[in-house]
């Protein structure tokens, strides 16, 4: 098949164009540095022709509201337009567990916004949505200061190595679409306070942690169901436990 990674040069999208390359599909790792701008439509056509599916897992440079959500709702836009022209059978496109529970989190909102272009779209799809990435967990910390701390919520997260992630993103990208979601989520829950922590020490930070019920998760306060996955829902668990993840 012929699969166009919409992003393919960045964590997960990088990690999706091995494993697709390696089982000898023909991938295309589409991104801005090559010419393919999905926000402004430059160079889709052509990264889209003869394309069976395409895989959405770019991500907004700017996280400020108004960015983010121009961002995912106007490539998605542009992305269902040009693979309509191109007759792309499957888009699939990555999002995050529990992004309609945190409404006051600029970011979530978009994410919330592209699932339903996705979902009012005319190709069928797969959304895949998983929960935090390991990769991530300094990146909460270092956007979580306030006046010179870090404010932390100690609500449960279920963090996820990007390995399993894209073997997901992969696995959704050769099945048939699902027209609906699936979720993946990491094997081990922590508190995000204690598991930011341990990520920051690992890079040397060394400001102090306040653990606070209301400090702000990108802009949406948390508690113990927003970052995992509901009990009932059927969750495919990532194979990598936190101590394995950071020992590599
Ligand atoms: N972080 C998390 O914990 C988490 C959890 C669940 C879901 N997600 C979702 O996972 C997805 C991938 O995240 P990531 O961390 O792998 O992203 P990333 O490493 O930041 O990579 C972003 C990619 O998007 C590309 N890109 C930027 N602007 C673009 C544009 N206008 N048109 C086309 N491509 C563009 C970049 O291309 P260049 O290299 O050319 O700049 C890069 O390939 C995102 O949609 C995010 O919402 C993240």
């Amino acid at each position: 098949m012929k699969i166009v990674i919409i992003g393919g040069t960045g964590l997960i999208g990088s990690k999706v164009v091995a494993i697709l390359s390696g089982k000898g599909h023909a991938v295309i790792a589409a991104s801005p540095k090559g010419g393919v701008n999905a926000v402004t439509g430059e160079g889709l056509e052509d990264a889209l022709a003869g394309a069976d599916v395409v895989v959405d897992v770019a991500n907004s440079p700017s996280w400020a509201d108004d960015d983010v959500m121009a961002f995912f709702t106007g490539s998605s836009r542009n992305l269902l337009a040009a693979e309509s022209q191109a007759g792309v059978k499957h888009h699939v496109a990555l999002s995050i567990v529990n992004a309609e529970r945190m409404p006051n989190s600029g970011y979530m909102r978009a994410k919330v916004a592209q699932e339903n272009i996705i979902k009012d779209g005319r190709i069928p799809y797969t959304i895949v949505r998983a929960t935090q990435f390991m990769e991530f967990m300094a990146g909460i910390g270092q956007g979580s200061v306030v006046e010179g701390a870090i404010r932390l919520s100690p609500a449960l997260i279920q963090p996820i190595a990007s390995d399993d992630v894209a073997a997901a993103v992969a696995e959704a990208a050769i099945a048939a679409p699902l027209n609906g979601t699936v979720e993946v989520a990491g094997p081990e829950q922590f508190r995000l306070d204690l598991i930011v922590g341990r990520a920051l020490a690992a890079i040397g930070e060394t400001r102090a942690i306040v653990t606070d019920p209301k400090a702000l998760y990108f802009g949406t306060e948390l508690d113990d169901t927003s970052l995992v996955p509901a009990s009932n829902s059927k969750v495919r668990l990532g194979k990598l436990r936190y101590d394995d993840w950071q020992r590599q």
